[in-house]
């Protein structure tokens, strides 16, 4: 069903919990996400990779999973991730993109803020920002160094979101896309003083993949409102597509078998996050 992504968020954050976002390179994936969490009752989140939205199928890639969110029991939105471009932007928007992250943290502060406003005034959709920024490739899983995080200025949150008139803000903490070197150490400290600088601004925790359960627990606890999933959903479907092919082809060429394999994958995966992050009040909505 459609519901607001900020009013999602909030209602999690007041339960103590936090709504996950995956991404789908296709359709499949995302039955697979809302399937796993129509299972459990709980809200999602479908992510499209900017790299998806801009390719030749990428307004018809966002308009089924419109589609299958519309159809879904349980509240479910679409967003257009790290999107730099605001043509990219209006096409994801025009296709069925009901959130936006508008993707300005390779920009100044002043500039990334100037940006976001644009695309806060240019269309009726909920529109998440970057501060400091999340390093590593958003579709490729390079090993990256915690250390090397981009972590966000607390100092300049305030003015920021004040500027921005972001609804969501996705921060640098420690946390990388794709694999970390080692174990993730997420700064908790600077986590902290980010919430008490955004005020009632939720955050948002990209490059979970491999960040503990604990962990994920904590920033729940912590404040984050949504966190970004996409590395591991990708590292359980290859897996489960390379044990399943050898039978597959064997049995006749069993598309139907294979796909229903990786489905599975997925949906494990996806369980899991929801129930990680479905708090201590894990009541369904
Ligand atoms: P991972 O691939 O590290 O899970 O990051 C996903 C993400 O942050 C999408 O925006």
């Amino acid at each position: 069903m459609r519901a607001a992504l900020d009013e999602v968020v909030a209602r999690r954050v007041n339960a103590g919990a936090a709504v996950p976002a995956f991404t789908c390179y296709g359709a499949g994936t995302a039955l697979a996400v809302v399937g796993a969490a129509e299972s459990l009752r709980l809200p999602v989140i479908l992510l499209v990779a900017p790299s998806s939205a801009a390719a030749g199928g990428g307004p018809r890639l966002i308009s089924t999973l419109r589609h299958i969110a519309d159809d879904a029991r349980v509240p479910v939105c679409v967003q257009l991730d790290h999107a730099k471009d605001e043509a990219l932007i209006r096409q994801g928007i025009e296709a069925g993109a009901d959130a936006v992250l508008a993707d300005g943290s390779h920009l100044s502060p002043e500039d990334n803020a100037a940006f976001v406003r644009r695309v806060r005034a240019s269309a009726d959709v909920v529109v998440e920002a970057e501060l400091g920024s999340v390093p590593g490739a958003e579709d490729r899983a390079a090993v990256q160094e915690t250390d090397l995080a981009g972590k966000t200025d607390p100092a300049t949150v305030g003015a920021f979101l004040d500027a921005s008139g972001a609804q969501l803000l996705a921060c640098g903490v420690g946390n990388v896309h794709g694999r970390y070197r080692g174990t993730p150490r997420i700064d908790w400290p600077l986590l902290a003083r980010i919430r008490q600088e955004a005020g009632a601004v939720p955050l948002v925790l990209h490059g979970a993949s491999g960040i503990p359960a604990a962990d994920l627990r904590a920033a729940a606890a912590a404040g984050v409102g949504k966190v970004n999933v996409n590395t591991e959903l990708r590292t359980a479907m290859l897996a489960a597509a390379e044990e399943n092919l050898g039978r597959c082809r064997a049995a006749g060429e069993d598309m139907l078998s294979l796909t229903g394999a990786v489905t599975a994958a997925a949906e494990a995966v996806v369980r899991e996050v929801l129930t990680t992050l479905a708090g201590a009040a894990a009541v369904p909505t």
